[in-house]
């Protein structure tokens, strides 16, 4: 134990239910959650590459169903391991809700007919995953072993802008930069906590060496001034006019603790929770992507390595086993006829929700826990503009900026290729019954809602407008939802019986796991699969 925190324990303690008590009350539910995440993070022993797999599976046939982030890791080990593996995807693509959109993109959601992209050659946009958290080690694992170069994915870009609308004081319906709501709410939040620390205001005082620690802390975290311990307008809140060689620059007063707060709070309560997420372990400030989109490790490096055991455009109808070998019925792309294809095993990265369109012959135990596993709804929108007005205007270069406004959510910019003519933003990103809403719209509809909303934050959006691209995962025919929902007691129930094989077929995907939301959550389930798979064979 280190010196401070052995002197939080001794005398008369603060405990952890005061400190989040006190914390909570000044900085809000976001703050008292990023409190509890830097306690909960420990030394982390994930698996960061597949086992060390001995034997060989000797031609011994697995179908794999579905090229998702589950599907991808399972059969590029199959393969190695010597298995004879086909793989039957239902898109004519690799990556299952790893979805690149550029230029030629086309989809169809249901009843909302097709949908084609038209930006111009460069632009590029993932509609599916977009960010890498620092520890998804499976990940990182296939980019390293099939050569995708990575970049970073800002997540945080303090010269964002965060918009409120509907909340009391003077700040109602305005924009700010990120960076002068972050200096100032750290700033009255250091200097009421900091004076309530000076006056001995705490019901549980602290040591001495404590309150000197924190107070010290609170200074430099707020940049408060030392003898008064007040928040004051300095230069870490940003300029009203730029430093040059004539003049030092203008700095603005922080804004009245009265109209900020309910702008923060409001802000920290929106989008999902992803600002106040960006001090938290998964959302860092810095995430890592593959260098031009999610596919360049699915539709182009899986792809490549899967060759000709991989049938695109083949969806599944039928998976029937018997106490031999299990046979896949899929439509043809061509012929539109349905065709079977017999194997040893198979493993299947269908999503639950598009699984139980497929006759299986499952189990009983089986059946009702896929039945009982409901996916979640979100709509993301990419909208291509002439020009890259948040970098030339606004001084934006990657990052998000932050609304209020539910069903429009948060705005991100791409990190690559700054000042190049033109780019792709993310307009609209939502969820529950605002993706619900937005999705009962057709596709030119949801743009021209993305753009009205959106031009409150950036009203160059209408004149610099190319097109949109907009997918609702609930409404794509082969996910029929953007992740798993569990409960703790759902979990706890399904997870048991998803996780084992039932007869000779093998579920994976990230709904086998506890990282949902995540590619990371696949890959960790696929080896397990596989593992459990080869063992199997291994002992036969
Ligand atoms: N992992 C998803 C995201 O980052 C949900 O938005």
């Amino acid at each position: 134990m280190d010196k401070t925190a052995k002197s939080l324990t001794k005398g008369s303690p603060m405990t952890r239910r005061r400190f989040l008590h006190l914390t909570g009350a000044a900085l809000g539910s976001a703050g008292v959650l990023n409190v509890l995440n830097a306690w909960g993070q420990n030394a982390m022993d994930g698996l960061t590459e597949p086992p060390k797999w001995d034997g060989n599976g000797n031609g011994t046939k697995v179908i794999v169903i579905g090229t998702g982030a589950g599907g991808c890791p399972a059969a590029y080990e199959l393969i190695n391991l010597g298995y004879d593996v086909t793989i039957i995807e239902a898109r004519d693509r690799v990556g299952g809700h790893v979805w690149t959109i550029r230029g030629g993109s086309s989809g169809e959601e249901y009843g909302k007919g097709v949908q084609t992209c038209d930006w111009p050659e460069g632009f590029w946009w993932d509609a599916g995953p977009s960010r890498v958290p620092f520890y998804h080690n499976g990940f990182f694992h296939y980019c390293r072993e099939l050569n995708v170069p990575l970049i970073d994915h800002k997540n945080l870009n303090l010269n964002g802008w965060v918009y409120a609308e509907n909340v009391d004081g003077e700040l109602n319906a305005t924009k700010i930069r990120l960076h002068e709501m972050q200096a100032d709410m750290g700033g009255y939040t250091s200097q009421y906590l900091a004076q309530a620390l000076d006056q001995n205001a705490l019901d549980e005082p602290l040591s001495e060496e404590d309150l000197e620690h924190w107070k010290s802390y609170l200074i430099n975290w707020g940049i408060l001034n030392a003898n008064d311990l007040t928040y004051r307008k300095s230069d870490h809140r940003g300029f009203a006019v730029l430093p040059d060689v004539h003049s030092p620059g203008t700095i603005n007063d922080p804004y009245p603790l009265r109209d900020l707060l309910p702008f923060a709070d409001s802000i920290m309560q929106a989008a999902g929770g992803y600002l106040a997420a960006t001090a938290t372990f998964d959302w860092q400030t810095t995430m890592v992507k593959p260098k031009g989109g999610m596919d360049a490790l699915y539709d182009v490096a899986f792809r490549e390595f899967f060759g000709d055991r991989l049938h695109l455009n083949s969806p599944v109808t039928k998976i029937n086993q018997t106490p031999d070998d299990v046979t896949v019925t899929y439509t043809d792309s061509e012929t539109s006829e349905p065709v079977e294809i017999t194997g040893d095993y198979v493993m299947c990265n269908i999503p639950l929700s598009a699984l139980l369109k497929v006759s299986v012959n499952f189990d009983e135990p089986m059946k009702t826990a896929i039945r009982s596993v409901p996916y979640a709804m979100a709509l993301r929108m990419g909208i291509g503009f002439k020009r890259r007005f948040w970098e030339e205007d606004d001084w934006i270069y990657g990052g998000q900026s932050f609304t209020n406004i539910s069903q429009l959510g948060i705005l991100g910019y791409p990190d690559d290729n700054y000042l190049s003519e033109g780019g792709v933003m993310l307009g609209m990103y939502n969820f529950g019954t605002n993706a619900a809403y937005v999705s009962s719209m057709p596709y030119d509809a949801r743009a021209q809602l993305a753009l009205s909303l959106g031009s409150k934050v950036h009203p160059q959006m209408k004149d610099e407008f190319i097109s949109a691209f907009s997918v609702a995962w609930h409404l794509e025919p082969y996910s029929l939802g953007a992740w798993p929902s569990f409960t703790a007691e759902s979990r706890e129930q399904v997870m048991p019986i998803l996780q084992e094989p039932d007869g000779r077929i093998y579920l994976v995907g990230e709904h086998l796991s506890n990282v949902n939301a995540w590619m990371e959550g696949a890959v960790q389930a696929a080896w397990m699969q596989v593992d459990k798979l080869h063992t199997r064979v291994m002992q036969s």
